[in-house]
């Protein structure tokens, strides 16, 4: 195709004065259009005015209040129309080219993240239907096999390895809780001694639990033990074992669930408590994410949050 022709369109900055044109003919007006491209007005006038210019033909004729297109504008129109959807199918080939449309996720997420990874992966699928996805779960000791070995794509880690070979990034707030059942004796207290808690029987994770690790590690600060009466390999193990009159436990509210339901679990009021803690994704430092997962992250960070966000808001956390 000779380019002699259309040599007056190749300039910079004609596909922004195509933008702000398209946007004023749709709108019928000049400053709707500012608003919804964030621009100033005087901005939109110049880009237009260049735009004019460059076609040496009148585009916008004022008729009342309202901006109409005049016959050039009109071919432009259908013009800059057709030049957008071009565009458009470009950017689906480029992107099933660069693995969103036919991609693969293998996410790998410690216990808690049986509460929030699968409606977090619901909506990016939802945003990209040909990306295919795996959830694994475990508790962080499997999760640091698995990291060593690179078996996954991306993790979600709740106490991540603090390891130099390993990139870590903090995402959500993750609160640890006191969890007791609601005739507890201790349910209606408020600001209850740690070391008061601590006579409680005591409901604890496995070995490899980060819930664990955190447990331990609290009860070393105050120089005390929790008086453990029975130990469990889930967090729904543990739920059912409080909900049993078994004891009391440390867990993350998420192990509540993302939906307001109702339970005769409460949270005791213990001082130091919700602990502050976060989740964060982890990947090894030399790892090549692929496309898919550097999406995923981006989509976690911008979106998905609010899922979470509005859970803790509705808990009052
Ligand atoms: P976990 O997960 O207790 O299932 O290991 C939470 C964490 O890593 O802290």
């Amino acid at each position: 195709m000779s380019q002699s022709k259309i040599h007056r369109y190749l300039k910079h900055g004609v596909l922004p004065q195509l933008t702000v044109f398209e946007a004023i003919a749709r709108l019928g007006s000049f400053s709707r259009a500012a608003e919804e491209l964030f621009l100033a007005q005087p901005t939109v006038s110049v880009q237009i005015k260049k735009l004019t210019e460059t076609a040496g033909l009148p585009l916008f004729e004022q008729v009342g209040k309202r901006v109409h297109l005049t016959e050039p504008g009109r071919h432009l129109y259908a013009a800059c129309r057709q030049i957008f959807h071009a565009l458009s199918n470009l950017e689906d080939t480029f992107s099933d080219i660069r693995g969103l449309k036919s991609g693969r996720l293998q996410l790998a997420v410690i216990t808690t993240g049986t509460y929030f990874a699968p409606r977090m992966l619901a909506a990016f699928v939802q945003q990209h239907p040909g990306v295919e996805v795996s959830l694994q779960i475990h508790n962080r000791q499997t999760l640091i096999e698995r990291l060593a070995n690179n078996e996954d794509d991306l993790y979600i880690f709740a106490n991540p390895p603090q390891e130099p070979e390993v990139v870590t990034q903090m995402i959500l707030p993750n609160p640890l809780v006191v969890f007791a059942r609601d005739d507890h004796p201790l349910a209606k207290e408020k600001n209850i001694p740690f070391e008061r808690f601590a006579q409680e029987p005591f409901l604890i994770r496995e070995p490899g639990s980060g819930t664990r690790m955190v447990v331990q590690q609290l009860f070393d600060q105050h120089a005390t033990k929790p008086w453990i009466t029975m130990e469990l390999s889930t967090n729904e193990a543990i739920k059912q074992a409080i909900l049993a009159g078994l004891g009391v436990s440390i867990l993350s509210r998420y192990t509540l669930g993302l939906d307001v339901e109702q339970t005769q679990l409460v949270t005791l009021n213990v001082e130091g408590f919700p602990l502050e803690h976060h989740w964060y994704f982890v990947h090894p430092s030399g790892k090549q994410l692929s496309l898919v997962a550097k999406t995923f992250m981006d989509f976690v960070r911008i979106e998905a949050k609010q899922l979470v966000y509005d859970h803790l808001a509705q808990n009052g956390s």
